[in-house]
């Protein structure tokens, strides 16, 4: 049994004073719910505040992007070592930074590195653009982003019988689009590409104990559409997530 989890990514949305007043009134909501992991990931300058007010709920803080190197001369980046303070997840390869800041399959793979050597869980985003669904290709973009981006990890079951990474699976065409896939077509790609892949990379272990995410335009309506799915594990939330009353209902439906 994978249990869920549901991520929210606040994305560049967000205040130091507008985070802890938003996430202070989703909190209660949160605590309430049992069974489900819930991770909250806003921007980095708010990541302090957010973990003062989340210390000793059950509910966990996750970062956007990290750098792959630990500390050194690279101005502007945040490092593994100092997300580990403050973190217990950490968003890699969503699309708008493989669209508009250039990562690519090689620099998701260190940084997904980089994170699983300080602890950190990260929650990997694959997924097809609009041109390459229309062309066929989704199977062959998914399944080369799982492929490339962990290539070479060693990656062994935790004490609590859990993978050490989550797949988010967004089509990039269903993000922030009000168009989402629908829940049979997101399932038949995590069955017959994602574990697949897992499978033959990694064994029946790690495939059948990675939680697989699904994210694009997911809100409090079709949510739980897709949770009935056997193969999604839960949901990476944008734009509802900074809705109080909308990711509530999301988690309460996972
Ligand atoms: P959306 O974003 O829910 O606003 O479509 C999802 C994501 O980018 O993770």
């Amino acid at each position: 049994m994978r249990k869920p989890l549901v991520a929210g990514n606040w994305k560049m949305n967000l205040t130091v004073a507008e985070s802890r007043h938003l996430v202070s009134e989703m909190i209660p909501g949160l605590q309430s719910i049992e069974g489900v992991d819930r991770v909250i990931c806003p921007p980095f300058t708010s990541l302090l505040a957010v973990s003062a007010l989340l210390e000793g709920t059950a509910i966990n803080l996750g970062a956007q992007n990290l750098y792959w190197e630990s500390a050194g001369a690279f101005t502007g980046e945040i490092s593994p070592l100092m997300l580990s303070e403050l973190a217990r997840f950490v968003i890699l390869g969503h699309s708008e930074r493989r669209m508009y800041f250039n990562e690519t399959d090689s620099t998701v793979n260190k940084k997904v590195q980089a994170a699983l050597a300080h602890a950190l869980t990260p929650i990997v985003c694959v997924g097809e653009t609009l041109e390459e669904y229309e062309a066929g290709l989704t199977e062959e973009v998914v399944s080369r982003q799982i492929r490339l981006g962990l290539a070479g990890l060693d990656l062994r079951i935790g004490n609590n019988h859990t993978s050490p990474l989550v797949i988010a699976y967004e089509p990039v065409w269903a993000i922030g689009t009000g168009r989402a896939a629908t829940p049979e077509d997101v399932n038949v790609i995590i069955a017959r590409v994602i574990r697949a892949v897992l499978f033959d990379e990694f064994g029946e272990r790690i495939s059948q104990s990675t939680r697989v995410l699904y994210g694009g335009s997911v809100n409090s309506d079709n949510a739980s559409k897709f949770f009935s799915e056997e193969e999604i594990d839960g949901a990476l939330v944008g734009g509802a997530s900074l809705k109080v009353n909308e990711f509530v209902k999301i988690v309460q439906a996972a």
